[in-house]
Formats: C-alpha cells, structure tokens, sequence
C-alpha cells in the first residue's frame, strides 16, 4: 500500500477535530492535531510552550519557526496520517514541501462563520483525555462531566467571542491562500461542513474513498471540487 497523508484544513471550529476523531480508524490513520501537540507543550510548561501560550492565548497563529521544527517531528517518519491544523501558511506548505513530505489529498471543510462560533461558544473539552463534546448537537451523557473519564469538563481557553474574531482574522488572511494553492495542486476535496455531523462524517467518508481508490487505480479519473 502507498502512503496516506491527509490534511485537513478549515476556519476554527469547521469540525476538523471531530471529522479526524471519525474518519481516521476506518481509513487506518494516524490522527495528528497540531493544535493538540502546542497545548501540550503549554501544559507542561516546556520553553517552547512557555512561548506559544500568548499567541494561542490571543488566538494568534504561533511563530513559524516554533511550528516548523514540531512539524518536522510530528511528520517526517510517518506513512500515514490525517493531520489537523497544518499547514496553516503558505510558508508552512512550502517548508514541509521542501522536507519531502508529500500530501495526496486536503479535505477543505466549508462552513459560514456564523455557524462555527455558535458550536465554538458551546463546545466542551476534556481537560483529561481530550474528548470533545457540545453542549447542544453533541452533549456528554454524563451532563457536565466526561462520558469517557468522568472529568469535569470546561471551556477551552481561546474559545471567548473576542479571541474567536482574531481567531478567524488570522485564517482569513494567513490560512485561507492555501485553498487556493491546494486547488492548483489538483489536491483538494470540498466538504460541506455546514451539515450535522453525520452528514459531515459521510461526505468526508466518500471523499477519502475517492483519494484511496484513484491512488490505488491511476488509470481512474480524479473527479475533484473545483
Ligand atoms: P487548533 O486547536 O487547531 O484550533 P482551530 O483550528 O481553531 O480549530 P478548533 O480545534 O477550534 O476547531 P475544529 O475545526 O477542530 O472543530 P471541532 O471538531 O473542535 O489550534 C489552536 C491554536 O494553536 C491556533 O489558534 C494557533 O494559535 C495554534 N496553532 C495550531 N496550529 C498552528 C500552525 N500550524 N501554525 C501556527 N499556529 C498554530 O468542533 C468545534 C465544536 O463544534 C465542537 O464542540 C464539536 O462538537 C462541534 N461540531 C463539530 N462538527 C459539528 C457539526 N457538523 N455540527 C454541529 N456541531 C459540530
């Protein structure tokens, strides 16, 4: 089997965590969140995390010197994976570019702005084992708590209104080129996020069908979302 990269890209709270969470042991992928890997850093109180904390906390993107090395570890030994929240510049795509890693395909998950600060302002996170919940379209059975480990469970730290406006600030204007340079790549499938869950889980389901199958068949043509 050939290797399987994945991206996915999309606007805070489009869903690309819970897509990833849905998609990835189907698809036997390594689920990678970027996001994930800084507030680790953060948590443990490590140099790089004692760094990134005031641009997360601001909801700005963290300097690319700082995701360029944790990229390089995250990627460079591995077949395959779906990664959440990387690339997020154009400096970032070129620079893994240039390490040799190659993506197949960028799931692109399009949702209104609208819509993701109504499920940003009501998601719930474990502090614990990460699990994410929301407290109308995907509520925890154990009300305030974690159904997985029982923690109680809070607001992420950037998920306040004015850190969600900044927040899209930045992807409009230092994520949003890559829609653009993926669609060029011939590499990018169009998800309609806007959809419930299910709907969004499905449509990514068909997409990656479509990717392996032409990767696996190169005679297939590539029917893509222009
Ligand atoms: P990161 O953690 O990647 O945050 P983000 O991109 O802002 O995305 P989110 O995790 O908020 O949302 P999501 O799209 O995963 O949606 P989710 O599935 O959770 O990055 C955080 C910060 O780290 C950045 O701001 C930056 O500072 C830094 N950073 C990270 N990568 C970087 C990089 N490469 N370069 C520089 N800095 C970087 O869903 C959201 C909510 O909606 C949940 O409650 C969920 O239950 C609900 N939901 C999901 N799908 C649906 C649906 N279809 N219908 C209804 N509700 C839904």
């Amino acid at each position: 089997m050939e290797s399987r990269k994945i991206v996915l890209l999309g606007p805070p709270g489009s869903g690309k965590s819970t897509v990833a969470e849905g998609v990835s042991s189907k698809f036997s992928l390594e689920d990678l969140y970027m996001g994930q890997v800084l507030r680790e850093q953060v948590a443990k109180e490590t140099i790089i995390g004692n760094i990134v904390k005031e641009y997360m906390l601001k909801g700005e993107l963290v300097p690319e010197d700082f995701i360029f090395g944790l990229a390089y570890l995250l990627l460079s030994s591995k077949d395959n994976f779906l990664i959440d929240g990387f690339p997020r510049t154009l400096k970032q795509a070129e620079y893994i570019d240039g390490k040799g890693v190659t993506f197949n395909a960028v799931l692109f998950l399009d949702v209104s702005e609208e819509e993701v600060v109504r499920r940003l302002s009501n998601r719930r996170v474990c502090p614990s084992c990460k699990a994410q919940y929301h407290l109308l379209f995907l509520p925890s059975k154990e009300g305030e708590n974690c159904e997985k480990c029982q923690t109680k469970l809070e607001r992420r730290a950037d998920d306040d209104p004015e850190t969600i406006k900044t927040r899209f600030r930045e992807y409009h204007s230092k994520t949003a080129p890559l829609i653009e340079l993926f669609m060029r790549k011939g590499l990018l499938y169009k998800i309609d996020a806007s959809l419930p869950p299910k709907g969004v889980l499905d449509e990514t389901v068909a997409a990656l069908n479509k990717v392996f199958s032409i990767q696996e068949s190169p005679k297939v043509e590539a029917e893509k979302e222009e």
